[in-house]
């Protein structure tokens, strides 16, 4: 049986796989968290390439796999390359920040892009503010410390808020459109929009499906999707928790 691999450092890939999931149910997935080693947002690029290589490396070894989607921007940044030079043969889908569609659908505004450090500090995220720096004001927003929430399960409440509300507060002008470019963030979408006032929210989990159904030929599915015929989904993750399945099961049909 062959599979699609999906691959994040903790649950947050979840929020793409779920959009796979509900374009082609019937398809067989893989989804992999190195939850032993996140958050990946505070280590080193040289790091975060080891790490997502060696997994990538030991599930291509024991399944046939059809295609990879490194369901993780911080994870994307730091191993894409060095993956689609590796694994040739089949597609090898990467996520980025949504900065284009923001900046497309705010000319002139001002978008604001959520994400860890390292994304923000490293050149693929660099190079795509350069490209849309003339079309919008676009300000890096570094969360630090929100990927934890969403890893413990706290996706609404007081103490959610006063984080992401101290986060705002740096910035003393409204955004027009907010960019999660983190995949753990759209499970906190709602306390987002709470804190900032800002209602445009975007991420980057349909483009990214959209682009690994292209690569594989997959047409779109027009019609609603047949429930009936669900294929496998088999979750892993590095730190052995037991109650990982239940945990994925509960974001992924939240
Ligand atoms: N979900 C990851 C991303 O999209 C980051 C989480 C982490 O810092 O480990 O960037």
């Amino acid at each position: 049986m062959s599979y699609l691999l999906f691959f994040d450092s903790g649950l947050g890939g979840l929020s793409v796989l779920r959009e796979a999931i509900r374009q082609h149910p019937e398809e067989n997935y893989i989804y992999v968290a190195d939850n032993l080693n996140m958050p990946y947002g505070d280590r080193t690029l040289d790091e975060v390439r080891d790490l997502t290589l060696d997994i990538i490396k030991r599930m291509t070894e024991k399944y046939d796999i059809r295609a990879i989607t490194v369901a993780c921007n911080t994870a994307t940044s730091a191993a894409i390359s060095d993956l689609r030079d590796i694994y040739k043969s089949i597609p090898v889908i990467g996520i980025e920040p949504a900065v284009k569609p923001a900046a497309e659908q705010h000319p002139g505004g001002h978008i604001g892009v959520m994400a860890t450090k390292m994304t923000l500090r490293e050149k693929k995220f660099r190079d795509l503010l350069a490209r849309y720096a003339h079309m919008a004001n676009i300000t890096p927003i570094p969360c630090p410390g929100l990927v934890d929430f969403v890893e413990k399960g706290i996706l609404e409440g007081p103490e959610l808020e006063e984080f992401l509300s101290r986060i705002f507060s740096e910035y003393d002008f409204e955004f027009d459109c907010l960019v999660l470019g983190c995949t753990h963030y759209p499970f906190v979408k709602a306390a987002i929009e709470k804190a900032s006032g800002c209602s445009n929210i975007i991420d980057g989990a349909l483009g990214t499906v959209n682009n690994l159904f292209r690569q594989l030929g997959i047409p779109k599915n027009t019609e609603m999707p047949d429930y009936e015929k669900f294929g496998d989904i088999i979750f892993y993750n590095t730190k052995d928790i037991l109650t990982f399945d239940y945990d994925a099961c509960r974001l992924l049909y939240s």
